[in-house]
């Protein structure tokens, strides 16, 4: 008989490390990385692409099909395919994550995502990061993270990594932006950003990477050893 898959959600605000974090532990572990903000970025440039207004919730619904969403794996890197083109390069500027904040409020958006995301923690032992893996796509977790920071520090990890890019941006603004994603994730209608009521809450405003990383991989031994799981 096939095994259950091992699932952990990560949930939080743009910003908060999620990223970076759930790599590192799906590393750790040998599990797969599932990026959810990427899939949304990838349908926030399609619809970029051909001009249509981020409010154009009926134009946008009634498209959404031609917005072919799939997922491959090379290196253990997460590339996103829009339509079968690899756009994971092109989904990386602050446009798209505000285009695709803006979408991911409709309701016909967030269904086409969700059995492909299912699908993936179905078939593999997973990390899966996004805004509302632990509350609607993975209720039944077996660890449920909900990764936070102050504003202030994610606006200043924002334009650290922005800087070392050579990209020229200014803080007060990428702070500004952060403030106005997170009210937009969290007060929208279906699936807000919100944490899980079994989530553990870590606040990574004062903590290291690997503190964080740390705490999440002892939140996985944890419940295998609850469960009565050999450990990975
Ligand atoms: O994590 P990110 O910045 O790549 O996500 C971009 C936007 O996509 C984010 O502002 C909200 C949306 N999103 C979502 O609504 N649900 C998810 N599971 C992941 C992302």
């Amino acid at each position: 008989m096939k095994h259950k898959t091992f699932n952990i959600a990560i949930d939080g605000p743009a910003g908060a490390g999620k990223s970076t974090i759930a790599k590192l532990a799906a590393a750790k572990l040998s599990f797969v990385y599932v990026d959810t903000g990427a899939m949304y970025r990838a349908i926030a440039l399609y619809f970029l692409r051909s001009g249509v207004k981020p409010e154009a919730e009926e134009e946008i619904s009634r498209r959404i099909d031609g917005a072919g969403i799939t997922i491959r794996y090379e290196d253990g890197t997460q590339k996103v395919l829009l339509n079968g083109e690899d756009v994971s390069g092109q989904i990386r500027t602050e446009e798209v994550g505000n285009m695709a904040s803006a979408v991911s409020v409709y309701p016909a958006v967030r269904a086409h995502l969700l059995k492909l995301q299912r699908s993936l923690a179905a078939s593999a032992d997973v990390i899966m990061d996004g805004r509302d893996i632990g509350t609607c796509i993975l209720p039944d977790a077996d660890v449920k993270i909900f990764l936070t920071a102050s504003p202030a520090v994610r606006a200043m990890r924002r334009y650290r990594e922005l800087t070392e890019k050579g990209i020229v941006c200014n803080l007060q603004e990428i702070e500004q932006d952060i403030i106005e994603r997170d009210a937009r994730d969290m007060n929208r209608e279906t699936a807000p950003l919100k944490q899980a009521e079994d989530a553990l809450l870590l606040d990574s405003s004062g903590m290291t990477v690997s503190q964080v990383v740390d705490a999440i991989l002892k939140a996985a031994r944890d419940r295998r050893a609850e469960t009565g799981e050999d450990a990975g």
